[in-house]
């Protein structure tokens, strides 16, 4: 037996069409157009490459995009202006400073100098705290759309077993909160953890975030579970020829697909939900700005 496939990119485009459709309504009912600021610091060419996208599907749903790259060398205040800028601009309503920054900058002083109402990324000390307290807040986007997916596939999680690997604050603990919020009983593996195989063999959800290529083979899948893959590596392919390269997740998919009921593919799967759910975050943020 093999697994459905979660089209997360069909997925995503039709939930920029929704953003699309609002964002007509908000111009046309109300002369308000979204905007969202993007901070890129220094040349990590995976960074670029993320920025790039998110400035142009930003504009394919009719939003303003707004992109500051700064050299590598920018200091910590001339950062923090920049922010303070954008947090007083109303034509500003998402704010996003790409990650990881520079060695030299604090990352959690500069993410909290945001204001946390125009945290798109959710990872303002003010919006972790509400995600975790089940409050309203601006929720991480990528385990946003991994949830949206699973909600799709299942339509209810409750009861459900399910285990999140990595314990990052990007992905793997707002995914555990976002996933008790649907009334999962939950698991964050990590590094530390004892008997992988067999916590993971437990689950009828598995969300693979740690960056690992691989790492989750099939046989750990309990048959039937739903595997989210997070991971997006890039790995040598001599099969391709000499020099070439793809993209894999944190799971043998090969492996993975012969015995889960559904799972997520790399690419095509959680990466484009992630672009689609920031989009949905900026109109989010500009509807409880404009009341
Ligand atoms: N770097 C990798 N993922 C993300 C993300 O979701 N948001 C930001 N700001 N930086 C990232």
């Amino acid at each position: 037996m093999s697994a459905t496939i979660i089209d997360g990119k069909a997925f995503a485009a039709k939930v920029r069409g929704q953003v699309a459709e609002h964002v007509a309504r908000l111009k046309g009912d109300h002369g308000i157009t979204p905007g969202l600021a993007v901070v890129l610091v220094g040349e990590d060419p995976a960074s670029q490459v993320y920025v790039r996208s998110k400035g142009k599907m930003t504009v394919e749903v009719g939003m303003n995009s707004y992109e500051h790259k700064l050299s590598a060398d920018t200091s910590e205040d001339d950062l923090l202006s920049l922010i303070n800028q954008l947090n007083n601009d109303p034509g500003v309503h998402g704010i996003l400073v790409q990650l990881p920054l520079p060695k030299h900058l604090n990352e959690d002083l500069v993410i909290n100098s945001i204001d946390p109402a125009k945290d798109v990324d959710g990872f303002h000390i003010s919006n972790v705290g509400l995600l975790g307290t089940g409050q309203k807040a601006m929720v991480p986007c990528t385990p946003l759309g991994c949830l949206m997916m699973l909600r799709d596939h299942h339509g209810s999680l409750s009861g459900m077993n399910a285990v999140v690997i990595g314990r990052s604050n990007i992905v793997g603990k707002p995914m555990a909160q976002l996933l008790l919020g649907d009334s999962c009983t939950v698991t964050i593996a990590h590094s530390r953890t004892k008997d992988l195989p067999a916590v993971v063999r437990g689950a009828d959800i598995v969300v693979a975030a740690v960056g690992r290529p691989q790492m989750v083979p099939g046989d750990w899948i309990k048959p039937g579970a739903t595997v989210i893959d997070v991971g997006i590596n890039r790995i040598d392919a001599p099969e391709k020829g000499e020099g070439k390269t793809r993209l894999v997740g944190d799971v043998d998919f090969d492996s993975a697909v012969q015995v889960a009921g559904a799972i997520t593919p790399v690419p095509g799967g959680v990466g484009p939900m992630t672009i689609a759910c920031l989009l949905a975050n900026t109109v989010t943020a500009c509807c409880r700005a404009n009341g």
